[in-house]
């Protein structure tokens, strides 16, 4: 699966501009690679209409390191919490998650953030259930 994601240049008119930037003028796209909290840091409260994100979902890929279920959920609250200060109070948050696998154990990540957002004061508006064409080969469930 490959999502991009891309903010428009014409929601952040006052970015930052540095050497990990990459602009597209046929797009009006900018693609930066930084820590998503150091990225949003540089952002005043309430900028963003529309957060998009795909964070880790702390499976031990080469991208992060797997650490327990309770300090995952810590540290995606931070991210969270970012995410809420430099949302547009009319703005929304699409946050993608799959399943936390541990011992067997299937956890899906929805069910276990659901209660940090509301904690957080968001109204869960929808729920997208992405269904793939193909199978996934599962070895010990089905698939
Ligand atoms: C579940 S993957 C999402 C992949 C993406 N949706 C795709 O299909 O290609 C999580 C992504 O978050 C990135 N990532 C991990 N930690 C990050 C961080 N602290 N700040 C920004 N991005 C991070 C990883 O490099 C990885 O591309």
């Amino acid at each position: 699966m490959v999502t991009e994601i891309m903010t428009r240049e014409s929601l952040i008119p006052d970015g930052p501009k540095n050497s990990n930037v990459n602009s597209s003028k046929n797009t009006g796209a900018k693609v930066e690679c930084v820590d998503n909290l150091d990225f949003m840091a540089k952002f005043p409260p309430s900028h963003f209409k529309l957060i998009v994100t795909s964070p880790p979902y702390n499976l031990g890929k080469e991208y992060e390191s797997r650490t327990s279920l309770d300090d995952y959920l810590k540290q995606q609250e931070k991210v969270i919490a970012e995410c809420i200060r430099v949302l547009h109070p009319q703005g929304s948050l699409c946050w993608q998650v799959g399943n936390y696998v541990w011992n067997g154990e299937i956890i899906p990540l929805d069910t276990v953030l659901y209660p940090i957002f509301r904690q957080q004061k968001l109204k869960l508006r929808n729920r997208i259930a992405w269904h793939f064409g193909h199978e996934l080969h599962c070895s010990r469930r089905l698939s």
